[in-house]
């Protein structure tokens, strides 16, 4: 059932080109310029008059709520949170009536997201799911929502519903901000186009797979990781340092990069590995930068950079290239090289990485 693959984590990364397209599928028609989304029909204008959105998650899920933060608020120009579920849940937020309210879950049976739900409907916002399972608790309390179509995720660490997450938020945003007319319709066409190549992009970032094992192989008996993004690439950041801290038990940050130098520069010597993902986009020359101050206290950087880079090479440890696409879809890109490092380090440490000690695939205990 592994499919050839010694774990379900690794199948379930290598799946992803797969399942980003069944994701679309049915639901993108870039040569039409179309995107279907049956799931939130009834609520579409409500979301286009939204005053604000608030996002509630936990863990990866919470990640792609922090993408789709950065893609609502440029597409669709509506001002989002993302909450935590269990903080949102007890701290009487306010909610009026009309806001929209995005709940993002894999198994759609986080208890602290399910909670956060419920006292957002009572408030008389409008609950959108975004669930991967068919039918699980979340998806029943919404008043509509989009599977994310992903197909089973086992592993506990979350890789391919991740990237689906991203690819439904992407959809709605887009839809949205097509109606409400806050893009312009060339802008809107290319990134669909863009949105149905991301598949093909996914599949050439796997190939760095033998390339991250190396790297792997280098730094997998270090105590600390940083990981630093800028802009879309933030999110990665902090996603890169889950999937390493609850498969590898190497304790790991993830940062914003401009926030370093607040605090955890003074953790960087030459033992320190930092991981930039620093991929062409409209923050590259920012996020240079950075790197140059890492490299200034001897740290060992493993940047994630785009294809044909000349400048980041030269200045860093070790260069992993992806494909370029637009900057709000590359995190489905850039995250992929992480989910490999990540796994390849847990393997040699000897973890179990499907099943990582502490952990449940779903929490549904608060
Ligand atoms: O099923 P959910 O998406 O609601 O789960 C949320 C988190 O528990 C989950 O993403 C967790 O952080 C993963 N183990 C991360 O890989």
């Amino acid at each position: 059932e592994k499919g050839g693959f010694e774990h379900f984590m690794l199948k379930e990364i290598f799946e992803q080109p797969k399942s980003i397209k069944d994701c679309f599928r049915g639901r993108l028609i870039a040569d039409e310029a179309k995107l279907v989304l049956g799931g939130i029909r009834d609520y579409a204008t409500a979301l286009i008059n939204a005053e604000r959105i608030v996002i509630v998650a936990c863990g990866t899920s919470w990640h792609a709520g922090l993408v789709a933060e950065y893609i609502f608020e440029e597409f669709c120009r509506i001002p989002v949170e993302v909450e935590y579920a269990s903080e949102f849940r007890y701290r009487n937020p306010v909610i009026k009536e009309g806001d929209i309210v995005f709940a993002i879950s894999q198994s759609g049976e986080t208890a602290d997201t399910l909670a956060a739900m419920e006292l957002a409907k009572s408030k008389g916002a409008i609950v959108l799911g975004v669930c991967n399972v068919v039918g699980s608790s979340i998806s029943r309390v919404s008043h509509e929502g989009v599977y994310t179509h992903a197909g089973p995720e086992i592993g506990v660490a979350s890789t391919k519903a991740f990237t689906a997450q991203l690819t439904v938020l992407t959809m709605i945003a887009l839809k949205t901000a097509l109606r409400k007319g806050t893009i312009a319709e060339q802008r809107y066409r290319e990134i669909l186009v863009d949105l149905e190549n991301i598949p093909k992009k996914v599949e050439k970032a796997l190939k760095t797979d033998e390339q991250v094992k190396k790297i792997a192989e280098i730094y997998k008996d270090a105590r600390n990781f940083l990981y630093l993004g800028r802009g879309y690439n933030f999110p990665v950041a902090l996603e890169g340092a889950l999937k390493l801290k609850e498969i590898s038990y190497i304790h790991a940050e993830g940062y914003p990069a401009a926030e370093m130098k607040h605090g955890p520069i003074a953790l960087i010597d030459e033992e320190m590995p930092v991981v930039v993902i620093a991929t062409r986009d409209s923050s590259y020359d920012k996020i240079v930068s950075n790197i140059q101050e890492v490299k200034a206290r001897k740290g060992k950087v493993i940047a994630v950079v785009s294809e044909g880079d000349s400048l980041i090479p030269g200045m860093v440890d070790h260069t992993i290239e992806v494909p370029g696409t637009h900057e709000s879809l590359m995190p489905m890109v850039s995250t992929i090289p992480l989910q490999l490092l990540s796994y390849h380090i847990a393997v040699m440490r000897g973890c179990n990485v499907d099943q990582p000690r502490n952990l449940a695939k779903s929490v549904t205990v608060e």
